[in-house]
């Protein structure tokens, strides 16, 4: 059995914690969070953005700590499931490391590269699996084009363009704070700059148009150039436009199809404005069947055991890699560059 410990019991806490209930092989064991009254089981105020409300739970059989240390030093945890904000991942990922436990970690690894970069030196050494929460590739409508991709029928990859936009989360308090969250770059679009190096390999440039407020990317089109003849651009940031809280997608070109794919939410309404469709070279368009159930949960349930399978089979997943995550960083930290400097940036 994994014995899992959670530090960081909010939103994404509560949202891993129920998907563990459906990992077999998995449990949770410890919760670390400095607000006392969740450690009571109290979740009651705990809601993001999709997945269920928060609601009393029954903690009787799980270690509660509020001091993170602590949990580390806790013998029976094999894992910890870093779900704190961005700027503590590395810290305390790197102290679980040394200390022996694996570590799964919410994205975005860290806010900079030579954390990422200490994060996986520290895997290294420490001989544990650094696994982080890149989980877009897993929701359906993504895992469906990378299955399509993946069999090869319709061709070679050729581009694509991606799209991700928020309105502004006035909600969010430290949203804007370049060293606690980092803005819609790292919060946002760093879901499609891993898709896109796990779908296209590293790009050798970026060149980024767009908004800044101060010195983040507010809302900006990058145009990604490989060693390959690839067309890849994306889009992505926050508008004033609190009617539409979120909108993703993709348009993917291979060789002899297009897969194309649009969701948003406007209003309360959550709604395709394009289901998953591939377009084949004679013409027709063809739906995809998407499984049945919420696609986030569905999405974390698929996460989970991804982990829980590369822990106890020693069989690292690379998807969920830190390697590919660092790159994702490097990625995005160029795009900011350009856009700052309104230059092309090389990543090394
Ligand atoms: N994969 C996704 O789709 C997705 C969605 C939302 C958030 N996230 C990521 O999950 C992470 C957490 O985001 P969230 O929305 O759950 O944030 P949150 O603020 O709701 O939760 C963080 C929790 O950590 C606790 N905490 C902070 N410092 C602590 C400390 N020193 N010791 C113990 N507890 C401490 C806070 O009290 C809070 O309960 C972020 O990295 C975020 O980017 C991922």
């Amino acid at each position: 059995m994994l014995r899992v410990g959670i530090a960081g019991l909010g939103f994404m806490g509560m949202i891993h914690y129920l998907s563990y209930q459906k990992v077999r092989g998995a449990k949770v064991a410890a919760i670390c969070e400095q607000q006392r009254k969740r450690l009571t089981g109290d979740w009651r105020d705990i809601k993001g953005n999709f997945g269920p409300a928060g609601r009393q739970m029954d903690l009787s059989e799980v270690a509660t700590y509020d001091d993170l240390d602590a949990m580390l030093d806790d013998p029976a945890i094999d894992l910890i499931d870093i779900t704190l904000p961005p700027a503590l991942h590395a810290d305390i990922a790197c102290r679980a490391l040394r200390k022996g436990k694996h570590v799964f970690c919410e994205k975005p690894m860290a806010l900079k590269l030579s954390d990422c970069r200490r994060m996986v030196a520290a895997a290294q050494k420490a001989k544990r699996q650094l696994l982080v929460g890149h989980v877009l590739p897993l929701l359906p409508e993504y895992a469906w084009a990378r299955k399509v991709i993946d069999a090869g029928r319709y061709g070679k990859l050729l581009g694509g363009s991606f799209r991700r936009v928020i309105s502004d989360p006035a909600w969010l308090r430290n949203y804007w704070k370049a060293d606690v969250v980092g803005g819609p770059m790292l919060d946002l679009h760093i879901h499609d700059a891993h898709l896109i190096r796990l779908l296209f390999g590293m790009p050798t440039h970026v060149s980024t148009n767009g908004r800044t407020r101060g010195k983040l990317a507010e809302y900006w089109t990058t145009q990604f150039r490989f060693k390959k003849h690839l067309a890849v651009t994306a889009t992505s940031g926050t508008i004033n436009q609190q009617g539409r809280p979120f909108d993703h997608g993709f348009e993917i070109h291979l060789e002899k199809a297009t897969l194309l794919f649009q969701f948003a939410v406007i209003g309360d309404e959550a709604k395709y404005l394009c289901p998953p469709t591939i377009l084949d070279g004679k013409g027709k368009a063809k739906l995809a069947k998407m499984p049945d159930g919420d696609p986030m949960m569905n999405a974390f349930e698929a996460e989970l055991k991804a982990v829980a399978l590369s822990i106890t089979t020693g069989n690292q997943n690379n998807v969920l890699g830190g390697d590919l995550a660092r790159d994702a960083i490097a990625i995005c930290q160029a795009q900011t560059k350009s856009l700052l400097q309104g230059k092309t940036i090389a990543l090394k």
